[in-house]
């Protein structure tokens, strides 16, 4: 009989500027969106039980790191459930959303007082595990929320701040499809490109970074062209080598209508780039072009709440 049950769910996020950049110290924009994965713990007599099975190995790595973290032993006999509206693979932080969610679980099951700090630092560890070396901003994002500026001065310090925003754009993420790279091989692919040409590398992320100032800009209600800005940003994730030939041209026929698009993540460059985020001033017009496509497309809401305490 369940005697202790907790759920808690955590946000995906979309990164509206400065991906790949982050990896190197520059800064980008992260939010949270209203797409969210809970994990549910509770006490069970069958030992370790994990729904759905898939995901058993990476949850198993999670549960070993949190107790190994909070200095804890026992709680062999947990039941633990998982359910995303993320889909997995694509850029909407699904594994750093599990991470901080699995973390907040332990720590609400385990009755510990509440540390976002602490929560954040975990889920950094175990997202590690899946993608090598990420910037952490993920993980930030999804943990508090909202929309942050976050940059990774060195692996042990990252600073970020929370956007006071007064402008909320209206976006529409549509689905790519998921790209055959992982985020890890992308940041390799970029890590190449800065070994072959450094200078431009430089460059890119300088222009980069001016951009992701001016986002910042915008949402605190500044006067400024978000489509422009949106365009501009992805130009110089296609010179970074991200984007691949497929998804260059559904941007082309975005941009063709009027409207503007990126890749928001990793991206992809053999196949598929994964999410795709996209502006129109008449959303009308990407509703159209998504269906002629049959391309999965949903509006996003931006800025939504970190991690949380859900009702069973
Ligand atoms: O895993 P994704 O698709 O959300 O990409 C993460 C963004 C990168 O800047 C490429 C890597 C990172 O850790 O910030």
């Amino acid at each position: 009989m369940a005697v202790n049950k907790v759920k808690v769910s955590a946000p995906g996020k979309i990164i509206l500027s400065g991906e790949h950049a982050v990896v190197y110290g520059y800064p980008e924009i992260l939010s949270a969106i209203n797409r969210r994965l809970s994990v549910e713990i509770e006490e069970t007599v069958l030992g370790l039980d994990i729904q759905p099975i898939e995901g058993k190995s990476l949850v198993e790595y999670a549960v070993e790191m949190i107790k190994a973290r909070l200095k804890i032993s026992g709680h062999k006999n947990l039941k633990i459930r998982i359910n995303s509206q993320i889909s997995i693979g694509g850029g909407l932080g699904s594994s750093a959303a599990f991470a901080v969610a699995i973390t907040a679980a332990f720590f609400e099951f385990l009755k510990l007082p509440r540390s976002l700090k602490k929560i954040n630092e975990i889920a950094y560890e175990i997202e590690k595990k899946q993608h090598g070396t990420p910037s952490g901003g993920d993980n930030t994002v999804s943990t508090y929320g909202g929309f942050l500026l976050y940059r990774k001065e060195t692996e042990t310090f990252k600073v970020f701040s929370p956007l006071k925003t007064k402008v909320f754009p209206s976006i529409y993420l549509m689905y790519s499809g998921k790209p055959e790279e992982s985020t890890g091989e992308m940041i390799k692919t970029v890590k190449d490109f800065i070994l072959r040409s450094p200078k431009e590398a430089e460059k890119i992320f300088k222009e980069t970074e001016k951009i992701t100032r001016n986002f910042s800009r915008f949402l605190s209600g500044e006067e400024l062209n978000f489509g422009g800005l949106i365009t501009r940003n992805e130009r110089l994730l296609e010179q970074l080598g991200v984007v691949s030939v497929k998804t260059k041209r559904l941007i082309q026929k975005i941009e063709s209508t009027g409207g503007s698009a990126k890749i928001s993540g990793a991206g992809g460059v053999k196949g598929d780039s994964g999410i795709i985020l996209a502006y129109h001033q008449d959303p009308k017009v990407l509703i159209k072009l998504a269906n002629e496509e049959k391309i999965d497309m949903f509006k996003v809401k931006l800025g939504e709440r970190g991690v949380r305490n859900e009702k069973n």
